[in-house]
């Protein structure tokens, strides 16, 4: 499979250097990923549970937190649809191992303690499918972790007109976001009590929920004269855990 549109995406989704990428792309690193490593170690240091060695990162892109989690010692492999993101990936970082697939064609014996998925779920017309495809690849006892635009943000970034946009068609409304090259994604939104029933149904439960605010790192290099609605937290950011069976 290969995605036309997130394939053109790939120079930009390089966040090698925040403070040479896109404010789209950057804030992956700036504010989700503190908050998600910090899930990681949480997990790793509590009684009882075992430990997570191994990790899945689903829609991975340009691989650079798949890089920064073999940073921290753990196995990654990285997956993505879109062949550009994969064959950045690979020229940026040797060490995680990158695969061009969907999580439909993913080895059944492939299995990890961990799936995290950044900025990926909220552009699946219909997650299901997917959920349960990606069930199979979590160990019992395992979490997933998934980071997508809070909805609450997309609302007052619509409000205030920034980034994302709505069709006036009613009978069929759309709603997309614009990144680099004037690049149109559409977008689906999805709460936390979406996320927690459609997960349930495969077998996880609510760990763990955060929305980090936008940390001055971000706002010193983005923020100042943009329209980003700096008061309302971007990203909603779940953690489920497998139940044991
Ligand atoms: C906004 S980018 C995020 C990339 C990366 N996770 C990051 O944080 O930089 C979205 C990624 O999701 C991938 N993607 C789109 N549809 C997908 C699907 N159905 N399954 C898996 N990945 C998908 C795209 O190819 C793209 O690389």
């Amino acid at each position: 499979m290969t995605l036309v549109n997130w394939d053109a995406l790939a120079e930009s989704f390089d966040i090698h250097d925040p403070s040479q990428a896109q404010a789209s792309a950057a804030d992956n690193k700036l504010i989700a990923w503190p908050e998600i490593l910090g899930m990681l170690e949480a997990f790793n240091s509590t009684p009882g549970q075992d430990p997570i060695t191994n990790i899945l990162d689903f829609g991975c892109g340009t691989g650079s937190f798949a890089a920064e989690l073999t940073r921290r010692k753990y196995q990654v492999v990285g997956i993505d649809p879109a062949v550009e993101m994969i064959k950045k990936a690979r020229q940026l970082y040797k060490d995680p191992h990158f695969i061009h697939s969907d999580a439909v064609n993913l080895l059944p014996s492939m299995c990890f303690d961990a799936v995290v998925s950044i900025m990926v779920f909220q552009f699946i017309a219909d997650p299901n499918q997917t959920f349960k495809y990606l069930a199979r690849h979590v160990r019992d006892g395992g979490i997933l972790i998934i980071a997508v635009h809070s909805p609450e943000y997309v609302r007052a970034s619509l409000a205030k007109g920034h980034r994302f946009q709505e069709s006036e068609n009613t009978a069929h409304p759309t709603l997309w976001i614009e990144f680099a090259n004037r690049i149109r994604i559409e977008v689906f939104l999805r709460d936390l009590t979406s996320y927690t029933r459609d997960l349930a149904a495969e077998g996880f439960s609510l760990l763990q929920v955060a929305t980090p605010p936008f940390t001055e790192d971000y706002i010193n290099l983005y923020g100042r004269g943009s329209l980003e609605p700096l008061e309302t937290p971007k990203f909603l950011i779940m953690a489920f855990q497998k139940v044991r069976v």
